[in-house]
């Protein structure tokens, strides 16, 4: 099956970049990355102790999860919720655990298993998910882009939500690149965007080239 594997850091412009791919592809996206938030936020609403690696585990393989356009937690549409502070700042911490992960890359396989492959963003989806991808983009860009995107996203304006944003971005770039199991890393055979200086069409333009 077909897998475009898109991965980088947060805000450096996955899913948009993902979704026009798609579109001129005629694959499906799948933000693995909204996974672990759905896992997030019911670990959260649950109070499981986000350093218990197996209780978070059986979490995860507890919860029916659909994502989409929308994001759907056992039934209940999560789409936004997921997106909140609260979910952002525990988000690497949940998925720094191998329990937690090891259900959702099951899940992710076999998503593209059902829809005869798909654009898979990401952090690990080149090195581990899909090693065998036809195509591996790593998109990146400064802190200081990643931030303003963000931000714009996020209708973040001011000195003090503009530190916040970048601040929680800097943690979670800590984070993802630091842990263990399944780190944020570049693939060996993964072409590198830094689109600091592109806009995204550009860098559509530069993925399509690449297929
Ligand atoms: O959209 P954004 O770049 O903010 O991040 P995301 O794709 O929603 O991912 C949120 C978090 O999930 C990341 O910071 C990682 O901690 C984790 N994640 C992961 O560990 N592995 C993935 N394949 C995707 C996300």
């Amino acid at each position: 099956v077909r897998v475009i594997a898109i991965d980088g850091p947060a805000g450096s412009g996955k899913s948009t970049v993902g979704a026009a791919v798609a579109d001129q592809t005629g694959l499906e996206v799948l933000d693995t990355g909204a996974m672990y938030r759905a896992v997030t936020l019911a670990a959260l609403r649950s109070g499981t102790d986000l350093l218990d690696g197996t209780a978070l585990g059986k979490l995860a393989a507890s919860l029916r999860l659909s994502v989409g356009p929308r994001v759907l937690l056992d039934g209940e549409d999560v789409t936004h919720q997921i997106r909140s502070p609260e979910v952002g700042a525990a988000v690497s911490v949940v998925a720094a655990h191998a329990p937690v992960r090891e259900v959702l890359v099951e899940q992710q396989r076999a998503w593209v298993e059902e829809h005869g492959g798909g654009v898979v963003e990401g952090r690990d989806i080149g090195t581990v998910v899909f090693p065998d991808a036809e195509l591996k983009v790593y998109l990146t860009a400064s802190p200081q882009a990643r931030t303003h995107r963000r931000a714009g996203e996020l209708g973040a304006t001011g000195a003090e939500q503009l530190g916040a944003v970048a601040e929680g971005i800097a943690e979670r770039d800590r984070l993802d690149s630091g842990r263990a199991v399944s780190p944020l890393q570049v693939a060996e055979d993964a072409h590198v965007i830094d689109s600091t200086a592109l806009d995204l069409d550009e860098v559509v333009k530069e993925v399509l080239a690449l297929l």
